[in-house]
C-alpha cells in the first residue's frame, strides 16, 4: 500500500522527533518517496542533514533558503505529496492548523495543500488535554484532517498519561490502514475469518485440541485488512498478536466459535473459514481436577459430536462468499471436493497436513484450491501470506463473476 506513494512528512518540535527519523527510514523501506519539512523548533532537536540523508531529498524548513528546485516551494510541496503526516505534532502546530495560520513553511504547505493530511499529537499531557487542544483537534476532524490518538505512557517531562508519540510500526499500519482503506480493492467488504483451533474443556485443567497455531487464518485477516477490508477475527486460543485494526472476537469452543460466527455472519459479504476446529467434545466437563485414583488404570472419555459451524453457514448462505479449509492426510482432492458439496462451498483450500513446509505452525504451505465446478488450482509452497494474498485475489475473481451473472 506504500509502495511508491508520496508522503511528506512535517516534523515540528517535539521530543518524540528521533522517531520520526526511524519511521522516515521504514516508510522508504516499503517503498514511499517521502520528503521531509521540519520546523526551526524541530531543526534544534535534531540536524536537517539527517532528515535529508535518510529521506533522500533535501529537508526543507524555511520559505527563504534560495533552493531552486521548486518554483514556489510552498505550493509545489503542496502539491507533490498524496498526503502530509505531521509527527511529532506539537499543540502548537495543531492551533496554527486550526487557525490557518500560516507563519513558517510547514504551516504554508499544510494550508496550501488539499491532500489527506494526518496529524499525530505528541506532547505533554496538560497539553494535549487542555481545552484548547482538545478544541483544536475537533476543529480539524471536522475539516477531515485525521488525528492519530498519541499513546499513553512516561512522557519525557517525567510524567505519565496520554501524549506520547505511537511507537513506528503503529504509525506505519496507521497509514496501511489509512490507503487501504482508501485505495484496497477489497474496501466497503466485510470479511469473517475464523483462525486457530478450538478448544474443549476436559476438567478446569485439561482439554481436548489440536494443533493449530492460527498462522494461515491470521495471514488472511491481515492481507484482507492491508487491502482495505472490514475484518472480524474470530479466534481460538492463540500464540499470536492479531493484526491491526481487526474486529477480534476471542473463543474457546466449537459452540462459541458458531455463535461469534452467527452473530456476525449476516452481514458479512466473505468468510473465510480457516479454523481447526474440534469435532468432538467429552459429554460431561468435570467441576473438579480428575484424579488418578487407581494406579495404572486409564480412563475412557465419552465424546460428542460439535455442530459442525461451516455447514451451518452454508445451509443458511445468501450473499456470503464462503470458503473452507481442508486438512488432510490423505485422498486430498477427494475428501476436499466432498465437503466443497456437503458444506455447501464456493471454493475450498486444500492442504494436505503431513507434507514438509504444510499444515500446523508452519510459516508455508502447500495447498490446492478447489471450486464447485470442480477445476483444482495447484500452488507450489509458498509463505502463508502470500497464500492468503492468491487466496483473496481468486476470491475477489469468483466472486465479481457469481455477482456479475
Ligand atoms: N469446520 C467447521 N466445523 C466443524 C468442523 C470443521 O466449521 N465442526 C470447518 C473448518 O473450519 C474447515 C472445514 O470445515 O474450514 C473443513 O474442516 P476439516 O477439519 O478439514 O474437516 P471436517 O469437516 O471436520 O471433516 P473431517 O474431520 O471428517 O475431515
Amino acid at each position: 500500500m506504500l509502495n511508491g506513494k508520496k508522503i511528506v512528512i512535517g516534523v515540528t518540535g517535539g521530543i518524540a522527533i528521533y522517531k520520526v527519523v526511524d519511521l522516515v527510514s521504514k516508510l522508504r523501506k516499503h517503498g514511499a518517496e517521502v520528503r521531509v519539512v521540519m520546523t526551526e523548533h524541530a531543526a534544534k532537536f535534531v540536524s536537517p542533514l539527517l532528515f535529508s540523508e535518510i529521506s533522500g531529498h533535501k529537508c526543507a524548513i524555511s520559505m527563504w533558503d534560495g533552493r531552486d528546485e521548486f518554483n514556489v516551494e510552498h505550493v509545489a510541496l503542496a502539491n507533490w505529496g498524496d498526503l502530509i503526516l505531521v509527527a511529532p505534532a506539537t499543540a502548537n502546530i495543531l492551533a496554527k492548523m486550526a487557525c490557518g495560520l500560516a507563519d513558517d513553511l510547514l504551516s504554508t504547505v499544510l494550508l496550501a495543500a488539499s491532500c489527506h493530511k494526518i496529524v499525530c499529537p505528541a506532547m505533554n499531557t496538560g497539553m494535549y488535554e487542555n481545552e484548547a487542544t482538545r478544541e483544536n483537534l475537533k476543529t480539524l476532524s471536522r475539516r477531515g484532517i485525521n488525528v492519530m490518538e498519541p499513546a499513553c505512557g512516561q512522557l519525557a517531562c517525567g510524567t505519565s498519561g496520554p501524549g506520547r508519540l505511537p511507537e513506528v510500526p503503529e504509525i506505519i499500519s496507521y497509514l496501511e490502514r489509512f490507503i487501504a482503506l482508501r485505495e484496497g480493492d477489497m474496501r466497503g467488504l466485510k470479511v469473517l475469518v475464523t483462525a486457530a483451533g478450538t478448544r474443549e474443556p476436559i476438567d478446569p485443567v485439561r482439554y481436548v485440541g489440536n494443533r493449530s497455531s492460527g498462522k494461515m487464518g491470521y495471514s488472511v485477516a491481515r492481507q484482507a485488512l492491508l487491502r482495505g477490508a472490514e475484518v472480524a477475527l474470530v479466534t481460538g486460543p492463540s500464540a499470536l498478536t492479531p493484526p491491526p485494526y481487526a474486529k477480534v472476537i476471542n473463543v474457546e469452543t466449537t459452540q462459541q466459535m458458531l455463535e461469534a460466527c452467527l452473530n456476525v455472519y449476516s452481514d458479512v459479504d466473505i468468510v473465510i473459514k480457516a479454523a481447526a476446529v474440534a469435532d468432538f467434545k467429552p459429554r460431561a466437563v468435570a467441576d473438579q481436577k480428575i484424579k488418578k485414583i487407581n494406579p495404572g488404570e486409564g480412563m475412557t472419555i465419552l465424546m460428542d459430536q460439535n455442530p459442525d459451524i461451516l455447514k451451518t453457514l452454508g445451509s443458511m448462505k445468501k450473499q456470503q462468499f464462503l470458503v473452507g479449509f481442508a486438512a488432510e492426510t490423505q485422498n486430498l482432492l477427494e475428501n476436499a471436493a466432498n465437503k466443497v458439496k456437503k458444506k455447501n462451498l464456493d471454493m475450498i483450500v486444500a492442504n494436505d497436513v503431513s507434507l514438509k513446509g504444510a499444515g500446523f505452525n508452519t510459516d508455508t504451505n502447500i495447498v490446492k484450491f478447489l471450486y464447485p465446478d470442480g477445476t483444482v488450482e495447484s500452488l507450489e509452497i509458498l509463505s502463508k501470506d502470500t497464500v492468503a494474498s492468491i487466496l483473496l485475489d481468486r476470491v475477489l475473481e469468483k466472486r465479481k463473476k457469481a455477482l456479475t451473472l
